[in-house]
């Protein structure tokens, strides 16, 4: 099995075919998510957007809900590809920093598209100090 480091080419086309079936008639941002699963399933998510704005549900929620639906609650995300039919810059909003974060590996690797190619790092710098519920820290 290739390492999360060597399935990010993989991950990014992944991600670039799933922003294609993006539901995004109101903003035209067309996003596109490719997770990679610790049992080394790929999972993939696009932005489905609503006439009433606020439901509008994000590429990378939609993945990682579909992770979870397809693997059970036991399912971690080791690796995180996100880009949109622009390449434009993509980096994942603040809520779903959140929601990947619950499901992400320690050392979850996260790869997003930025004007002139990719910027990737370990997810966690993403999203210092998480929101944690637990008394030991
Ligand atoms: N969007 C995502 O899919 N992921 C993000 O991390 C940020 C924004 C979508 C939501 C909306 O459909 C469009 O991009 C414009 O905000």
């Amino acid at each position: 099995m290739k390492s999360p480091e060597e399935m990010l080419p993989q991950l990014r086309v992944q991600a670039e075919e799933a922003a294609k079936l993006a539901y995004a008639p109101y903003s035209q941002f067309q996003v596109g998510a490719a997770l990679l699963l610790d049992d080394g399933r790929t999972v993939t998510g696009c932005n489905v957007e609503n006439l009433s704005y606020g439901l509008t549900s994000c590429a990378e929620r939609n993945a990682a809900f579909r992770a979870i639906s397809e693997r059970g609650p036991g399912a971690k995300i080791v690796a995180v590809a996100v880009t949109n039919t622009l390449g434009a810059m993509c980096a994942p909003c603040g809520a779903c920093r959140q929601v990947l974060h619950e499901f992400a590996a320690a050392d979850a690797v996260i790869t997003y598209r930025i004007e002139d190619g990719w910027a990737t790092r370990p997810f966690h710098e993403l999203l210092p100090d998480a929101f944690v519920m637990k008394s030991e820290g």
